[in-house]
């Protein structure tokens, strides 16, 4: 199938001039699957205008093409900002209580899903393989499908990154039972973990579309480990790492990255960093320093203004009762930074910090795991709702609604033998070798194009 042009659809296309240095996720997982092979990237090009535009932007890059649409203002605040970051993100982490529903934000996003196939149609070709992503873009498939001509015999894929919910949980928002009949028209449905193949085989199944069930996968996201690992090496030798260590004072480190979000546990994870300090008969007072990069994500949904308001005055909150006229015992940072810098910054953390309330996936976790130095490895805490915590057994596994959980995890990882370290971190460093970016692209490309264990599309 190498000969087949591969058709890569996501709400977000890379930045071609910074596609080596800050590369997001999604790119970095492809990155093999692109190489091999002539493609072409559709999506939203990150720019808003005055309205959605019908004719993509072309931009060559070797055998890669991006093809981008501007969005409109009104479909942008509907699609992205409403019901995709609004409904959609808040419900498939099973946030149900602060999802919210409006008509016109799921109108809005109908028409973004159309606009886009019928902007992507007329560049296909009838052998190429279409890998749909993410739950901005679950009507793409149908939509493209109704194009009809040989795009209604193209292969579609789809790939959700984050979560699916019970079927309870999905149900209660409305109009999903259309989001499911969508889903249907896919030759491949791809989730991270077989939890979230459960959910959504039930919800397919009770929802009328019992074929489109068994065209459900679980693959779990995976990272370039080797290529992170060097990245790691290569960072903790340069000048930034030198002068973080320099400010340490041999204090150890405990790192977290995450995207300013609700979903990451940060209010629930800095109370417990705040009780390790208060208790633990005081051995960790100024003995060490937690670093949290947050970098702000969609400031524009009012539940992300609020859960920064809420970091803020948790911040100043423990920095003003625990600091030291030397040491500030937390770090909080929201503005982005290099890949390559926190890359050298993981590999000088003895912790890991990395406790979401729900997550598809976490690649953080395997970013982490990935940057440590074999020798000296540090320890992951992780939470038992992120996808990772399904691979990585050498984690210290908590449930992150528990400050005290984390409170306990922190303080056994902070004293815990160097022995026990290079154990856990090996059993780690194995999972993330395995199941890494490139067995997640070709097992579902491979069950996309391939077709073996799975039905053909249904009608
Ligand atoms: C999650 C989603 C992605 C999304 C990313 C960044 O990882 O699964 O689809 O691209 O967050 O969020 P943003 O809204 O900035 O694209």
């Amino acid at each position: 199938e190498r000969g087949r042009r591969l058709v890569i659809v996501a709400n977000r296309v890379p930045n071609p001039r910074e596609r080596a240095a800050s590369a997001g996720g999604l790119a970095v997982a492809l990155q093999e699957a692109l190489a091999e092979r002539e493609a072409l990237w559709f999506g939203w090009s990150g720019q808003i205008a005055e309205a959605t535009s019908t004719r993509p932007r072309l931009a060559r890059h070797g055998r890669l093409t991006y093809a981008t649409l501007d969005l409109g203002e009104g479909d942008f605040r509907r699609y992205y900002q409403g019901f995709a970051n609004a409904s959609l993100w808040p419900m498939l982490h099973y946030r149900l209580g602060i999802a919210q529903f409006d008509r016109e934000d799921y109108a809005g996003y109908r028409a973004v899903n159309a606009a886009f196939a019928a902007a992507l149609a007329p560049l296909l070709r009838p052998d190429d393989t279409v890998w749909v992503h993410d739950f901005h873009l679950f009507p793409l498939g149908a939509e493209l499908r109704r194009a009809g001509g040989a795009a209604a015999r193209r292969r579609i894929g789809f790939f959700l990154h984050v979560p699916f919910p019970p079927r309870s949980v999905f149900c209660a928002l409305p109009r999903t039972e259309e989001l499911l009949a969508d889903l249907a028209a896919y030759d491949v449905i791809g989730v991270q973990t077989e939890e979230d193949a459960a959910h959504l085989r039930e919800a397919l199944t009770r929802g009328g579309h019992p074929e489109a069930a068994r065209r459900v996968g679980a693959w779990a996201a995976g990272i370039d480990a080797k290529g992170f690992a060097a990245m790691a090496e290569r960072a903790a030798r340069g000048p930034e790492a030198a002068r973080l260590r320099a400010s340490l004072v041999r204090r150890a480190l405990v790192i977290g990255v995450d995207r300013l979000d609700y979903t990451k546990g940060l209010p629930h994870r800095f109370t417990g960093y705040g009780r390790l300090l208060a208790g633990f008969e005081g051995r960790h007072l100024s003995a060490v320093t937690y670093l949290q990069f947050a970098p702000v994500s969609r400031a524009e949904v009012a539940q992300y203004q609020a859960l920064r308001r809420e970091l803020d005055e948790l911040t100043g909150r423990i920095n003003g009762q625990y600091a030291e006229f030397d040491w500030v015992p937390l770090r909080y940072i929201t503005r982005a930074v290099a890949r390559t810098t926190l890359a050298g910054f993981m590999r000088i953390a003895r912790v890991g910090l990395v406790t979401p309330l729900r997550d598809g996936m976490n690649l953080v976790a395997k970013e982490y795991v990935a940057a440590q130095d074999p020798e000296d490895p540090g320890v992951l805490v992780l939470s038992r709702f992120a996808g990772a915590a399904g691979d990585l057994e050498g984690a210290l596994v908590v449930n992150p609604l528990d400050p005290d959980a984390i409170a306990e995890a922190l303080d056994r990882a902070l004293s815990m033998p160097a022995a026990e370290r290079i154990a856990r971190w090996r059993q780690m460093m194995d999972a993330v070798t395995t199941h890494d970016a490139t067995a997640w692209s070709r097992g579902f490309l491979a069950a996309l194009e391939g077709g073996a264990a799975l039905a053909e599309p249904g009608g």
